[in-house]
């Protein structure tokens, strides 16, 4: 196989959650410039985002869907799995990227906030792993990508959050649903980023305090932007990585090293 085609996903099918900014969208737009024709989802659809980001994969020549879903909805998920299949014929990629989380302090935390952080980070991630895994098995071949974050793996905070606890638990389901499915030629890994310029990461990088404590811990000295996270995230997907299951690749300028 070429060099190349390693990294090629050439009319693959990929299935991105959580893609209408930030990590989930550079995945998508990147997927797509390496060829794959990608199915979006996310829980807000009202700013025009997600369809911003489903014409510019569109203008690289690929079909796109862009679908209002919540993860952590049964329906939802199937609704998104159901018209992936019904539009391009299979998925032969899943990422597992929609995920959202205060950093409450597990003494100021609300039941509310467990269960909603859990819901979307955890819940979610297992409702797609099992819609889109009956799917992958069924057809003995594909690649899921758990999006987790570093908190998962360290207490990197004084305090608990919901957050990372729901991050370990990503860990932990990827790497047993690796197990389970890998006898079927399917693949699943996380990828664990440390910090990143997104929305959600606002009020530490738009804070020059805050930015220079959360990237004094890195090698690097400093966060990373989407597209760091997103060509990680294409070699997974592709065949250059077809012996890496059950993995957690940090994506973290040296954080946890
Ligand atoms: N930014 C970072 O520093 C960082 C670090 C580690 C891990 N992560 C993880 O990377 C992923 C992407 O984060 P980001 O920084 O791009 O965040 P972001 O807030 O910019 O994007 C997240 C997207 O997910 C969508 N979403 C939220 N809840 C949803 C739901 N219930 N159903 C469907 N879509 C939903 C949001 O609308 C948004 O478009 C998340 O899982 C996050 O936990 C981010």
């Amino acid at each position: 196989m070429k060099v190349a085609d390693l990294y090629s996903l050439t009319d693959k099918v990929a299935v991105v959650t959580g893609a209408r900014r930030g990590i989930g969208a550079a995945i998508a737009l990147t997927y797509a410039e390496a060829g794959a024709h990608v199915a979006m989802c996310d829980i807000e659809m009202a700013d025009g985002e997600l369809d911003a980001v489903a014409q510019k994969i569109n203008e690289l020549g690929r079909k796109s869907l862009a679908l209002k879903a919540d993860v952590s909805v049964n329906t939802d998920v199937q609704y998104v799995v159901r018209k992936t299949i019904e539009e391009f014929g299979r998925i032969d990629i899943l990422v597992n990227n929609a995920g959202s989380g205060k950093g409450t302090r597990l003494l100021e935390t609300t039941e509310e906030d467990w269960d909603h952080t859990l819901a979307v980070n955890l819940k979610g991630t297992v409702l797609f792993c099992r819609e889109v895994g009956k799917h992958m098995v069924e057809r003995q071949s594909g690649c899921i990508i758990n999006i987790a974050a570093i908190g998962g793996l360290k207490a990197i905070r004084d305090y608990v959050r919901p957050y990372a606890a729901a991050k370990a638990a990503v860990i932990m389901l990827s790497r047993e649903f690796a197990r389970e499915v890998g006898p079927f030629n399917v693949r699943v890994n996380a990828i664990a980023p440390g910090g990143i310029r997104t929305e959600l990461t606002r009020s530490i990088w738009g804070d020059p305090e805050r930015l220079k404590q959360a990237t004094a811990g890195t090698f690097m000295g400093r966060m990373a932007e989407p597209e760091e996270v997103a060509s990680v995230a294409l070699f997974i997907a592709g065949e250059g990585a077809a012996w890496i299951t059950g993995q957690v690749i940090r994506v973290d300028g040296g954080a946890l090293a």
